[in-house]
């Protein structure tokens, strides 16, 4: 029997949990170690987990020999370090988005995976969600006509009061765009993914709400609610962003993304309509999407590998009528990504040129809004 894949998870945040609960679930691979800058996270995480060793610094890690492939759930600004020093040492890089930075460093890492042919992924795992892969298979088919028209949005709200804090709030930690490149690039990810037509040139608008929020002064993990004292801090990345985009092969787009929209928790949507039907998915929803006809009543397709077409029922893990969801999406890819890595190929895992490709998008919408004009990408 072949070894198993030894794997070294990078950061136990939010992240780093869903890779956990995700590579669990896959026959090929061990989670042999975890490292946290908060060794007591760390330490949890490996005794709730049963993970054989921690290390204290991810350079500790790299350098043991232990690890065959890092999953990296750091906050933005280190994915650049840790993927490079993984990549230099041959190690199976699976990062989380944004890839980098910015499309600079982005475009390094993915030139060092290539000439070291080491396969790689993101954590664009909407692309694996049964009906994403069926809404791609039919577009694939020409079952929806040609592609006319594509409308997406990704609303959340969990950034909503000016008290809501996250180290995504600070741009030395996040980036220069915040609320595009957290979600935005899932949403543009999951647009050209479907489609298979990239966006060549946009015009974007984009505003921050809260100008100043109020930072807890003890940490405060994603997602999680402070209640001791703050103090004020000036932002300045975007909590709201709309985009207008032409695709290839003359796609007129329109996206919406915004983390300041009470109600919207998860509210990523695609609609794409074509010259023969529509369709529309929502992640919130994601075991049905509707399909729209002109001249015949509309549909409601539950997800079900037998009513999916051939090429997307692999990706349907239960039968129809049991639900699937984000975590079973993170096992789809990573079950894709570790065939890869033992020599079958798949063309839907997004990689590091799919990484470099949405920064090469973010920077696009900032340098629109910033110029006010449209750019070419
Ligand atoms: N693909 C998706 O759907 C998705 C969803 C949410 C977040 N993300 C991405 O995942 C990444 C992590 O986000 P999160 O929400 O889990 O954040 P988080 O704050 O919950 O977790 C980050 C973890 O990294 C740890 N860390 C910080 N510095 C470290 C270091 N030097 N070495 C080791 N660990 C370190 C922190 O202590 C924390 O435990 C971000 O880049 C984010 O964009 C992706």
């Amino acid at each position: 029997m072949r070894n198993k894949i030894r794997i070294g998870i990078v950061g136990c945040g939010f992240m780093g949990k869903v890779h956990n609960d995700a590579l669990r679930r896959i026959p090929q691979v061990e989670i042999k170690a975890v490292v946290d800058e908060r060794a007591d996270a760390a330490e949890r995480f490996a005794d709730t987990y049963n993970i054989p060793l921690i290390y204290k610094t991810y350079t500790d890690m790299l350098d043991s020999g232990e690890v065959d492939a890092i999953h990296n759930c750091t906050p933005n600004f280190l994915h650049y370090e840790v993927n490079k020093k993984a990549l230099e040492k041959g190690i199976y890089t699976v990062s989380e988005k944004p890839l980098a930075l910015d499309y600079k460093q982005a475009k390094e890492l993915s030139d060092l995976a290539a000439k070291k042919h080491i396969p790689t992924a993101v954590g664009f795992a909407y692309r694996f969600f049964p009906l994403i892969q069926t809404i791609k298979e039919m577009i694939k088919k020409g079952d929806i006509g040609e592609v006319r028209l594509v409308k997406g949005e990704y609303l959340q709200d969990w950034l909503f009061y000016k008290k809501d804090y996250n180290w995504r709030l600070e741009k030395k930690i996040s980036g220069e765009s915040r609320a595009f490149a957290d979600i935005g690039s899932h949403l543009c990810d999951t647009i050209e993914f479907v489609t298979d037509k990239k966006i060549k040139s946009l015009t974007a608008d984009i505003s921050t709400i809260h100008k100043t929020r109020l930072k807890p002064m003890e940490e405060t993990l994603t997602f999680a609610k402070s209640q001791g004292e703050s103090e004020h801090i000036a932002v300045d990345t975007e909590d709201y962003a709309s985009v207008l985009g032409h695709l290839e092969d003359n796609i007129k787009g329109v996206f919406t993304v915004s983390q300041v929209s009470a109600g919207k928790k998860n509210g990523l949507r695609i609609e794409i309509y074509g010259s023969k039907a529509s369709v529309i998915w929502e992640q919130e929803k994601p075991n049905q999407m509707w399909i729209g006809r002109r001249n015949k009543a509309n549909e409601i397709l539950l997800k079900d590998p037998s009513l999916m077409p051939k090429g997307a029922r692999s990706y349907a893990s239960l039968p129809g009528g049991h639900n699937e969801g984000y975590n079973d999406a993170f096992k789809a890819l990573f079950t894709d990504y570790y065939k890869c890595v033992n020599g079958e190929s798949s063309e839907n895992i997004p990689d590091f040129v799919s990484g470099c490709r949405q920064l090469l998008v973010t920077e696009a919408v900032l340098k629109s809004n910033r110029t006010k004009s449209w750019v070419e990408l």
